[in-house]
């Protein structure tokens, strides 16, 4: 039994995200829990909000509300809808937490104790229009990378640049649009992350299993010329992290916050704390997670996240933990996705295009749309979600495959045993050849779902349940009957066991469906089916069963059109 430690990159506060967010981070660390709750490891799966920032402020002040009442809702409303989804965290954290600003205010401390801190009087950028300081993704402009004209000051979304707001072209005010900006001086804290240089780089190329698109990202901008710039971590803001140098005031810092990418990341360490003590456990309870003096040197550290964020991952964190010269846990392996694009076009959130998630859960409940992202899982290219693939997925795989063999097998055992698994003979040579093909594919399945390859691991749970309908279609049972039916009472006792084998191994794709389909065969024995063969066994005769609701429906072609005209505009 390992311990692993899992966190999915934190949601920004202001609002309900797209599926094409959940995809990229939420979901797959779920998936992955699952797993690895499954196979009897020790799991510690954390996720946040990411409440700082001028977009909480800004979204604050347009609800006309207090930010710190604004943020406690919305967590609420994203909590809520994480537990639509059976997001199953450990501990759903909020970066605005006390552990938060003491983490971060430590980590700030040792850096500036260790060297890694430079006071900067830096030129900032001051709306004129708008009255105020323009934080850098409230400035927005032409990227001097690739040319793209919605580049945003904190970085560029097309080639993911990080930028500071004065490298931009033709800079503009996201908020008014106003050109009448005027770059003013203020003295900020950098994090000197160039001297960390050779440290990350080390560690960085010790990653041979990354997955190519995280250490493509990483070594893009630690070895190209300016790629790992220094970087500013303090802002002009009154909502944030105040500065301060460990448990001290830091001179010349008065009234200005953290940065909320320096304090975010800090938040998984934060919201590990907020576990603790949210169960009344002592502190170190949430450092044999994440202090290697404190036993996490045995911990796997697993982290999900969307391509936008891995710069930060590779580069800022772990410089910060790096600098910080405390045996705090690295990451060990980061699982970044490319973006699920939008019948044709691209989600945004800023434009309110595709399906949200609180949109999704209203129309179809969530195992149906954690089957289709996660079996489209955008890994190794941007992938699409099209109402037509959706409506195709669902009716193959989980209404005509999964679901039509869960049906078929407990009511014909219904209809001729009765509501008890009937007494059956010896196991013949097509039960022993379906024995072999599981344990293939259990071993296939698992092997993906170590790698995190989701796309394969999906491929090969819905090849175990082919083979089950497979087997069942050659052993035809309703035919048997009628010559044999001690062999048909075997065939439908093992069918009946391959029910339960399937509610184990499909709960990290299909948690509801997986509840369902283990409480109609009135177990509650979830051990993973490490021996298929005694696992086909595990149900005898007698063992009582009911025949389930329908698990999946089908998606009707009506339906699929109404929803594509309804989620074909813009959400306000
Ligand atoms: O991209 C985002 O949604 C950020 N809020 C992710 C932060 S992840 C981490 F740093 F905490
Ligand atoms: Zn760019």
């Amino acid at each position: 039994m390992a311990r692993i430690l899992i966190t999915s990159a934190i949601p920004y506060i202001n609002g309900i995200k797209h599926l094409g967010n959940l995809v990229g981070s939420q979901l797959p660390a779920d998936l992955y829990a699952r797993y690895a709750r499954g196979r009897g490891h020790e799991v510690m799966f954390i996720c946040a909000t990411d409440e700082h920032g001028t977009p909480a402020e800004l979204a604050a002040a347009k609800a006309d509300q207090p930010v710190e009442n604004f943020c406690a809702e919305m967590h609420k409303v994203q909590a809520d809808i994480a537990q639509g989804f059976r997001l199953s965290f450990d501990h759903f954290g909020r970066s605005s937490s006390g552990r938060n600003r003491d983490f971060t205010q430590h980590f700030a401390g040792k850096l500036a104790d260790n060297g890694f801190i430079e006071e900067v009087s830096e030129k900032q950028v001051f709306s004129i229009t708008d009255n105020r300081y323009l934080p850098d993704r409230y400035i927005e402009g032409t990227c001097p990378n690739c040319g793209y004209d919605k580049a945003r000051g904190d970085q560029c979304e097309n080639c993911t640049k990080q930028l500071d707001p004065t490298d931009l072209l033709n800079p503009r005010s996201a908020i008014s649009g106003s050109t009448e900006l005027e770059v003013r001086k203020t003295k900020h804290l950098y994090l000197k992350q160039r001297s960390l240089r050779e440290d990350l780089q080390r560690w960085i190329d010790s990653k041979q299993d990354w997955p190519i698109l995280t250490t493509s990202i990483a070594k893009k901008w630690l070895n190209d010329g300016d790629g790992l710039q220094d970087r500013g971590i303090t802002r002009d803001l009154h909502w944030g992290v105040p500065v301060k140098h460990g448990t001290k005031d830091w001179p010349g810092m008065e009234g200005k916050v953290f940065y909320v990418w320096f304090d975010a990341p800090i938040e998984y360490i934060g919201a590990t704390a907020e576990w603790a003590d949210a169960q009344g456990l002592d502190d170190s309870a949430w450092q044999r997670w994440w202090r290697t003096d404190m036993g996490a040197d045995d911990v796997r550290y697993v982290q999900f996240m969307g391509k936008d964020n891995v710069p930060f991952h590779t580069l800022s964190f772990p410089a910060t933990i790096m600098g910080s010269r405390e045996p705090w846990k690295l990451v060990d392996f980061i699982k970044s996705f490319n973006y699920l694009n939008y019948d044709g076009g691209q989600f945004s959130t800023s434009q309110g295009r595709g399906v949200f998630m609180d949109q999704a859960l209203s129309i179809l409940p969530a195992d149906y749309w954690r089957w289709w992202l996660l079996s489209h899982a955008p890994e190794n290219a941007d992938s699409e979600f099209t109402w037509e693939n959706f409506q195709s997925s669902v009716n193959k795989d989980l209404a005509d495959v999964l679901g039509n063999l869960v049906s078929r097998v407990t009511k014909f055992c219904a209809s001729k045993f009765g509501d008890s698994l009937p007494e059956g003979g010896e196991m013949d040579s097509t039960d022993q050849a379906l024995i072999a093909d599981l344990e293939k594919r259990l071993s296939a399945y698992e092997a993906a779902m170590d790698a995190i390859d989701i796309r394969k691991a999906s491929a090969e749970l819905r090849a175990i349940w082919v083979a089950g309908n497979e087997y069942l279609q050659g052993a035809a049972p309703w035919s048997v009957i009628k010559t044999n039916p001690t062999r048909a009472a075997a065939i439908i006792r093992l069918a009946m066991n391959l029910i339960r084998i399937y509610a184990i191994l499909s709960l990290p794709f299909l948690p509801d469906a997986s509840a369902h389909m283990m409480a109609s065969i009135k177990s509650e024995d979830w051990a993973w089916p490490t021996d298929i063969k005694s696992a086909v066994q595990t149900l005898k005769e007698g063992h009582k069963f009911e025949v389930p609701e329908i698990l999946f429906r089908k998606i009707t072609d009506e339906e699929r059109s109404d929803w594509k005209v309804r989620f074909s505009g813009v959400r306000s």
